[in-house]
């Protein structure tokens, strides 16, 4: 591992703009569980089937008692020294632009500032009806569930559910940004099975962005990218940076 994570701190020297991906490899040191790994602790529930509009539809108690339990957990959870390396790179870059799957809010505690939360956060709620304000709410336990505003309108988690829209907001900070291309990409702890972000690292690649990958295991990924280095996020960003 040592000769790529020279061959990144290389790559470094020379970079004034840079982008970091991450996902849930990155939390996975906080105690965050992953998704998909088979530590994860959401086994007990499937993601895919209470992370959804028609979940939410027809059992919204069901998949609050879910995020409920979630935001216990990561209100638990410290950032570790791969968010913390994260934030050193930004205050050390000319631009730099974070673009997060993960949804708990630790690159923020880390001191991350230029930051696309491309699922949402699990912090903030949204009316699931209209106006469909949105505001942050760190309550936990949550003293209702499913939680109502003042006229009964349901709440649901301001998180992009499996078929929905990415935030317009967060993909315009990533449009952006990519406008003038980046000297240097790392993606961090995610199993890349999310089209968007496979999209996003095919079109790096075509337009010759220097792209390097950070995970534990092979991904789909590793395949295309200029360098990949096996190792866990907490042990290799720090050393690089
Ligand atoms: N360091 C580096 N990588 C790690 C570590 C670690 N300590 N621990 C786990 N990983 C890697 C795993 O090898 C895996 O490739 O992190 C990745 C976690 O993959 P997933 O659990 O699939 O999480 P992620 O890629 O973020 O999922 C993307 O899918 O379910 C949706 O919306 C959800 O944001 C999530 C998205």
């Amino acid at each position: 591992m040592d000769q790529q994570v020279n061959k990144l701190r290389e790559f470094l020297r020379d970079a004034k703009r840079v982008a970091v991906i991450t996902g849930a490899g990155v939390s996975a040191e906080s105690g965050v569980p992953t998704f998909r790994g088979k530590e994860g602790l959401w086994r007990d529930y499937d993601p895919t089937v209470l992370a959804t509009p028609q979940a939410f539809r027809e059992d919204p108690k069901l998949v609050w008692e879910w995020y409920d339990w979630r935001r216990g957990l990561i209100a638990t959870c410290l950032p570790n020294p791969a968010h913390e390396a994260i934030a050193k790179l930004e205050a050390s870059c000319e631009d730099f632009l974070l673009i997060t799957q993960n949804v708990d809010g630790l690159h923020h505690l880390a001191g991350s500032q230029n930051i696309a939360e491309m699922h949402g956060n699990i912090w903030r709620v949204r009316r699931s009806a209209p106006p469909h304000r949105e505001w942050e709410d760190r309550t936990h336990p949550l003293a209702d569930i499913p939680p109502r505003d003042h006229d009964g309108t349901l709440l649901r988690p301001a998180v992009v559910w499996y078929g929905e829209m990415l935030p317009s907001q967060e993909t315009a900070k990533v449009e952006r940004f990519f406008s003038d291309p980046p000297d240097l990409v790392i993606v961090v702890g995610t199993s890349a099975q999310i089209t968007w972000l496979i999209g996003y690292v095919q079109q790096f690649r075509a337009t010759g962005i220097r792209v390097v990958e950070v995970n534990l295991e092979p991904t789909g990924l590793s395949g295309i990218v200029d360098l990949t280095i096996r190792g866990r996020a907490g042990a290799v960003l720090p050393k690089v940076l």
